[in-house]
């Protein structure tokens, strides 16, 4: 049984790198599977609006190397209200386009699963560089945006030794930390400071100030932008101990540039899955990844959980940063 015959793909909220990656695997996966192919562009507002385009084999040649998302990508509030919604449906509906393929974070997923409602088959996939969806181990675009980071921190070591400085690196991530618990981690970096997890900032300033006293050269805090500002954190920790910091913001550096191999992998194996899992009649699902296994997991349940922060990882990275 034939279960979907004509699909669209859109990338909303947003970009990250891998997209492109992700919306290749989809075009080509549902051509393969004999199905039609459509492309919305700038995500739910080119939907409302019938920004819609059939795609072929060529659309999208030469993507997959490339950062941002050639769908480009918007905010709509009006897919939050109903008439939004069901204009989006009846857009879908007037061009026999049956399913949907969502790349995009929870609230993209949010907007999948309104449209759910209104009778499309709709599948979400993990786009975002946050890493903050429940139900994926890793997110496309998570581990670009930490090689990212973790660059620019070696770059700032260098220049943090020589002047025996503390750096401040405000990273992206308004309520999930895994781009600062990740990159902090893989650059051996003295303090992480993330939202899920409370701190004492006079013990950091504490614990700095010993370290350049047992011979450190140079001091590095990670900051996730949710705890609050780099300026404001490098603020209280010279009213607290004196402690000189320069601080770095690296902000949208992070979503941009050319997307690491890993992502490139990731976002074919998931925009694929979803149209294997479309073909075989499932519905208002996201995919994701579980211990290098691909599943799916109902979006009305990824949408009502909250993505838990790697506690195991937070307090390898204390025990590594003495
Ligand atoms: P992200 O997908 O990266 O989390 P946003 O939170 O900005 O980004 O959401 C992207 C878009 O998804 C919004 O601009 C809106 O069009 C749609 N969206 C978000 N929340 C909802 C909702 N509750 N119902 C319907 N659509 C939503
Ligand atoms: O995509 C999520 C995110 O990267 C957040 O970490 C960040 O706060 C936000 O996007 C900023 O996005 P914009 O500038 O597009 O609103």
């Amino acid at each position: 049984m034939m279960t979907v015959k004509s699909i669209a793909v859109l990338t909303s909220g947003g970009d990250s790198q891998g997209m492109n990656a992700a919306v290749r695997a989809v075009v080509r996966s549902a051509l393969f599977y004999g199905l039609e192919v459509y492309a919305v562009q700038r995500g739910y507002y080119g939907l409302i609006n019938d920004d819609i385009r059939k795609m072929d084999l060529r659309s999208v040649g030469d993507i997959i190397q490339r950062g941002g998302t050639i769908l480009q990508t918007a905010r709509c509030p009006e897919m939050k209200t109903l008439e939004g919604q069901q204009k989006a449906a009846e857009n879908l509906r007037k061009r026999g386009i049956d399913g949907l393929v969502v790349i995009g974070g929870d609230g993209s997923y949010q907007g999948a699963y309104k449209l759910t409602q209104q009778g499309i088959k709709t599948m979400g996939l993990p786009g975002t560089i946050d890493n903050d969806i429940p139900f994926t181990d890793v997110t496309i675009g998570f581990d670009t945006a930490v090689s990212i980071v973790v660059d620019a921190i070696n770059k700032l070591r260098d220049t943090m030794s020589s002047h025996e400085r503390s750096s401040i690196v405000e990273v992206m991530g308004r309520h999930c930390g895994d781009i600062a618990l990740y990159a902090g981690l893989a650059s051996g970096a003295e303090a992480i400071l993330v939202p899920e997890v409370k701190f004492d900032l006079q013990k950091v300033s504490c614990r700095m100030k010993e370290n350049f006293m047992n011979g450190k050269k140079h001091s590095i805090i990670v900051v996730a932008e949710g705890v609050g500002k780099g300026e404001n954190i490098a603020k209280e920790l010279h009213d607290c101990c004196g402690i000189d910091s320069r601080v770095t913001v690296l902000g949208h550096i992070q979503r941009g540039g050319t997307p690491t191999h890993n992502d490139r992998i990731l976002a074919s194996r998931l925009g694929d899955f979803a149209i294997r899992k479309l073909l075989e009649g499932e519905s208002g699902k996201g995919c994701g990844i579980i211990k290098g296994e691909l599943v799916t997991t109902d979006i009305e349940k990824i949408v009502n959980s909250k993505k838990q922060i790697n506690m195991d990882m937070y307090q390898l990275a204390l025990r590594l940063s003495q």
